[in-house]
């Protein structure tokens, strides 16, 4: 069974993507933080974020590995565990621009698709349903209004001891800019599949977003 689950940033989708798979015992993938390593991997090097040549070779060099950890999945880069450095707002501000390089999406694709192999997945991004795994079972698009997506992600930060340089309304700009940018690149843009539901979590808890993802899931295992 492979679930797709996407949305525009801070919408909720790895909450929700996490507490799924822990309750079905299936795999939790993380795409954007996969981006977010790539992201890292380019500042580490001193690379400019639109060289896509450089930061290729930077990839091969250090390695990108996902591992189980206590609170969900771990990112590893170069051996070392990079989890909460890859959250960071400096990270955060040049992702979409290393995520747009067709050279680093095709290589990322490649390592979600090896990733999600045979087992029972669950997979959160922007293009997972699209082009990831076009035939995934069951394909979730999440979204929820700006603001209250900044309003959770000043929470989130709290919550990891991340001080937040930022008002409400500038993450609020931040995120209305990423998603500009996410819905408007050339290859693979963030865009419901035609056969996604839609669920808009502005007004609901994450309780309750989970129960309406179980519940599709159910049906597809009937
Ligand atoms: O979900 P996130 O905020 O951690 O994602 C970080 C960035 O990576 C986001 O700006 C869009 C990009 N991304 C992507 O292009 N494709 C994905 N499958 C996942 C994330």
């Amino acid at each position: 069974m492979q679930v797709a689950i996407d949305g525009p940033a801070s919408a909720g989708k790895s909450t929700v993507a996490k507490i799924v798979a822990n309750k079905l015992s299936f795999v939790y993938i993380d795409t954007g933080a996969m981006y977010r390593a790539c992201t890292l991997i380019a500042r580490d090097h001193d690379l400019e974020y639109g060289n896509e040549k450089g930061i290729l070779a930077a990839i091969d060099e250090d390695g990108i590995k996902l591992e189980p950890g206590e609170k969900g999945q771990k990112v590893i880069v170069a051996g070392k565990d990079v989890s909460l450095e890859i959250r960071t707002p400096e990270i955060t501000a040049h992702v979409s621009e290393v995520s747009a390089l067709p050279g680093v999406r095709a290589k990322m694709v490649d390592l979600q698709r090896q990733l999600a192999g045979s087992t029972n997945v669950i997979m959160d991004g922007r293009d997972i349903g699209t082009t990831v795994l076009p035939k995934a079972d069951v394909k979730i698009f999440l979204v929820a209004s700006a603001r209250s997506r900044a309003e959770r992600r000043m929470l989130d930060w709290q919550e990891k001891g991340i001080e937040a340089k930022q008002s409400l309304e500038e993450i609020e700009a931040d995120i209305s800019k990423r998603d500009y940018l996410d819905s408007h690149r050339e290859i693979s843009p963030l865009k419901k599949a035609d056969d996604a539901i839609e669920i808009d979590s502005t007004h609901m808890t994450i309780d309750q977003v989970v129960d309406a993802i179980l519940t599709e899931i159910k049906k597809k295992q009937k």
